[in-house]
Parts: structure tokens; sequence; C-alpha cells
């Protein structure tokens, strides 16, 4: 599609930047998922929570989106398995419609060290971190592919914001597994948004650095373990879940309309060889 006008519309700025549009967020009963899925409603969407276990604290998730006034699904698949994942999709969309923003964000670790990885550990990251998110965008290209323009809410055809991690580019001894699998995502990102642009697809990226989250909790409970986290941090604070929310909500909106196959790094400068702080 090529725009030969001047300059269209750009709806602005705010807090209902994302109004009338329908999202899917997996692994969105916790964590960073749980946040992106009520930021996403607080700017205006409809949001299908997707867990794979917990179902109660989906549920919780979907209350307080009802409580902030919009429309909230429950949905569990396993992100790893095809036929869950167009499942998934055929609910979410018959349900609310169609879908405008989909976030796929589902991930796990299975540390450790390589001589005793196993391919167990190897494959369930590799499925769930990378083919999940393969099959997740793969779901949302057709249907905004299916379903055409809808610029009465967003210029884009549709928007996928992958959740990465400092780790597709940061070696990460002892995560082979988890690293390999976050390098893989950056790659289809950028593929992926080269071979859809053309279609008004925009295809990006949130790397978050050290979360305060569930999945690494061992790295930031205890006094001495957030002292060594913070040598890897710059900006000396963990970052918070709604550091990652904030900028999935700017990437869906059409405040970064021109913005594509970006990896945005939300890692308070975990990025910048913090060892150089002093050395070298
Ligand atoms: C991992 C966390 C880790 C962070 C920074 C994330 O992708 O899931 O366990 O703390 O990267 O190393």
């Amino acid at each position: 599609m090529v725009e030969s006008v001047a300059s269209a519309d750009v709806r602005s700025p705010g807090p209902q930047s994302l109004a009338g549009q329908k999202a899917l967020v997996t692994g969105g009963s916790s964590g960073i998922g749980r946040a992106i899925a009520l930021a996403l409603a607080r700017a205006g969407a409809d949001v299908a929570v997707n867990y794979v276990s917990g179902e109660d604290a989906a549920r919780d998730v979907a209350a307080e989106i009802d409580r902030i006034g919009r429309r909230a699904l429950v949905l569990k698949a396993d992100v790893a398995d095809e036929g869950q994942v167009q499942a998934m999709f055929r609910s979410a969309i018959g349900e609310l419609g169609t879908l405008d923003i989909v976030v796929p964000n589902a991930g796990l670790q299975r540390d450790a060290p390589f001589a005793q990885m196993t391919l167990a550990q190897w494959q369930r990251v590799i499925d769930v971190n990378l083919t999940g998110q393969f099959l997740c965008a793969r779901e949302a290209v057709r249907e905004f592919l299916r379903r055409g323009p809808r610029p009465e809410v967003s210029r884009a055809l549709g928007k996928i914001v992958c959740i990465s991690s400092v780790h597709e580019v940061i070696p990460w001894a002892g995560h082979v597994n988890y690293a390999a699998s976050k390098g893989g995502v950056m790659l289809l990102v950028k593929s992926l948004a080269q071979e859809l642009a053309p279609k008004r697809v925009r295809v990006c990226s949130v790397a978050p650095g050290a979360i305060r989250t569930p999945i690494n909790e061992a790295a930031w409970s205890t006094p001495e373990a957030y002292e060594a986290l913070m040598k890897l941090v710059p900006y000396k604070r963990i970052g918070e879940t709604d550091d990652i929310a904030r900028a999935v909500v700017w990437l869906a909106s059409d405040d970064s309309d021109y913005v594509n196959g970006t990896s945005l790094f939300v890692d308070g400068g975990m990025t910048l060889y913090p060892g150089f702080e002093d050395g070298g």
C-alpha cells in the first residue's frame, strides 16, 4: 500500500490512545503480561487474557479490566500448541469481533549448566518462547489481512508487540536455551516487520531487563541478591512491570506509527556494558 496523500490524521496521544481496539496478551495472568493487559485496558482496549495455568489469577486480571470499564475474556491455551493457539484466536475473534493488537508475551526459563541441559529443557523453552511467538504472530497476521484496515481506530492494519529480553543480545551462561530463544525472537520480529510493512502491519518488540516478577525472584528478593543485580543495572533500580506495560501501550498506539521492526530496550541501561562504568 502506497500512501501519496501529504499526511493522514494522527490520533492524538493520551490516555485513551487505544480506544475501540481489541487486544490479546499471552501469559496475561501474572508478571509482565498482567501489567500489559491492564495497561492496554486503561488505554481503551478490550483485552483477551491468555493463561496456561493459574485460572484464578487470569480471572482476577479480567475482573480488574471489568472495573476499568473494558471488556475482558479469559482464554486458556498453551502457546506452544498450534491447535490450542488457533482455537484461542477463534474464540477471541469470535467474542471481540477482531484483533488489532497482539502481544506474544508468554515465556519461561528452564535453566541448567550447558553440559547438564536436557533436551526437554532446551525444547520447552524454544517451544514456548520462540515457536509460541511464531504461532501467535501468524494467527494475528492472518486476522489482520482477512479483516482489512480499520482507520477509525488505528493507522496500521495491525500491531504485534513481542516481549523479548535483553538476552536477545546479551549472551547468558547457564541459560543458553533462553538466550537462543530470545535471539530468535529478535530476528523473527525484524524479518516479519520487513515482510509485512508494505501491508501496514507493524511488528516490534519490547526487550525487558531485570523486572521484578516471579521468573527472577532469586535475583531481587534478598538485599545481597539485589545489590549484586544492581552491578548490572546502570540506572540502579530494578524494573517494574508497569515500565514494560507503558512501552507496550506506546508501541501498540498510533503515537509510534512510524516505528517498525524495532526492539525497544526497557532495561535501566543493562545493555550498556555496565562493567565499563569503572573499567576498560
Ligand atoms: C530474564 C530474567 C533476568 C533478566 C535480566 C530476563 O529476560 O527472564 O530472569 O533477570 O532477563 O537478566
